[in-house]
């Protein structure tokens, strides 16, 4: 379906098989790793300040599993979705024939909200950007201007939520939440050497 993905498996593939040989591959983090195919595929967790979450893990989800569309933070999720950085785009790993990109769209007319993380067949909205990893925590810079790792979850008028990101600082929008998005799952890759 998508040429750059099967690029990519056909990297990633040699890439296992090299790593297989490697005796630390036992201390990769089980299924989760090994199931996606993908090294350093992982699921994303959301950290905020909000005491109600307390009890809750919360990750970077999507409304219908396997389906793309807005990304929200679901609480309690079983089988989270996982997902990867290659090449500064962020995928997500639905199966070995669908992976999608993870969009930045540009929704300040619709939605009010200034930049949504949308799952897409395609790439589609704002195609500069770059997405890293920074010890645990999910950034994403555009050019000079950066997110500083604070993301927001924001009620859309439908009733569900999505996830926003401001490249400009500013204070939190009064209906949002301010999370970080975290991969503690992917720490087997530094013991690798990977
Ligand atoms: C992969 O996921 C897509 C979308 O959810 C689904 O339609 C397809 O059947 C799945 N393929 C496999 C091999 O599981
Ligand atoms: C988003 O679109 C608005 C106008 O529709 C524009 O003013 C703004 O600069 C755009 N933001 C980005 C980051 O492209
Ligand atoms: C996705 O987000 C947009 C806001 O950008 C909203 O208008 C739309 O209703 C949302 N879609 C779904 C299916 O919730």
């Amino acid at each position: 379906m998508l040429s750059v993905p099967k690029l990519f498996f056909t990297i990633t593939l040699n890439y296992i098989l090299s790593a297989i040989a490697v005796p630390t591959w036992e201390g990769l983090n089980g299924r989760n790793s090994i199931g996606s195919l993908v090294p350093g595929a992982a699921y994303i967790e959301a950290i905020g300040p909000t005491r109600e979450h307390d009890y809750q893990t919360r990750h970077l989800s999507v409304q219908i599993p396997g389906q793309p569309g807005n990304l929200t933070l679901a609480p309690n999720t079983r089988a989270p979705p996982l997902f990867y950085i290659h090449r500064n785009q962020l995928w997500q790993y639905n199966n070995e024939t669908a992976i999608y990109y993870v969009n930045v769209v540009n929704t300040t007319e619709t939605s009010h909200f200034p930049l949504q993380l949308v799952l897409g067949r395609k790439k589609v909205g704002i195609t500069n950007g770059f997405w890293q990893w920074r010890g645990t925590m999910l950034y994403y810079d555009q050019g000079q201007k950066g997110i500083t790792g604070i993301y927001y979850n924001c009620p859309l008028e439908d009733g569900s939520a999505g996830v926003f990101m401001y490249l400009q600082p500013g204070p939190t929008p009064l209906s949002c939440e301010q999370v970080t998005l975290h991969s503690f799952s992917r720490s087997y890759r530094h013991r690798n050497g990977g």
